[in-house]
């Protein structure tokens, strides 16, 4: 079987610890996978993958240039291959805090989806309707290292979300 790639853009350095993170969950799962940063100028050829990871985080509103340059020019062959896409923010890791008041939440919950939402319209990426077309493709709202993190301090291991690959 051909190797899962996992691309990822990041400007801190925290998406790449994540993508490292997923690439080990996959190979400990019989998987084969390789880690791409998307910065790295090297040809990636889809057709080499047997499915792909994106993962990118956002800075001011927006996910990473890289990705979403990735993402428009490979857009046909991603809606035709298992892929996924991973949005790392920090108001995920607030839409997840337990103590948020029910105002917060909402709050945290409505940049997550504004997020994605310019994501989505800015790459031509319809994960609906990939779904819809009974193709694997998921889309995941992100682990996050600092989730992961508190996930572990309560035993848990924060890495669920690769069963939906
Ligand atoms: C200058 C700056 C702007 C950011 N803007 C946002 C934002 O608009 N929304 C958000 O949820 N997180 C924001 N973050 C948090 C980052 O998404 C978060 O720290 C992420 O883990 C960074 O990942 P990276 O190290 O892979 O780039 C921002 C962080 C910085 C430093």
């Amino acid at each position: 079987m051909k190797p899962i790639g996992v691309f990822y853009a990041t400007r801190e350095g925290h998406t790449h610890k994540l993508a490292e993170r997923v690439a080990d969950d996959l190979r400990k799962r019989g998987f084969e996978a390789d880690v791409k940063n998307l910065r790295d100028q090297d040809a990636i050829n889809l057709s080499d993958y047997a499915g792909a990871i994106l993962a990118a985080s956002v800075h001011t509103g927006t996910h990473e240039p890289e990705m979403v340059a990735f993402v428009k020019q490979h857009r046909a062959e991603l809606e035709s291959m298992p892929s996924a896409f991973l949005s790392v923010t920090l108001s995920e890791v607030g839409a997840e805090r337990a103590n948020a008041t029910a105002e917060e939440h909402a709050r945290f919950v409505a940049d997550v989806q504004g997020m994605l939402n310019r994501f989505f319209e800015d790459t031509g990426l319809a994960p609906a309707a990939r779904q819809a077309g009974g193709r694997r493709a998921a889309l995941y709202q992100l682990p996050h290292p600092l989730r992961d993190a508190a996930h572990r301090q309560k035993g848990r291991s924060g890495d669920g979300y690769l069963a939906r690959l």
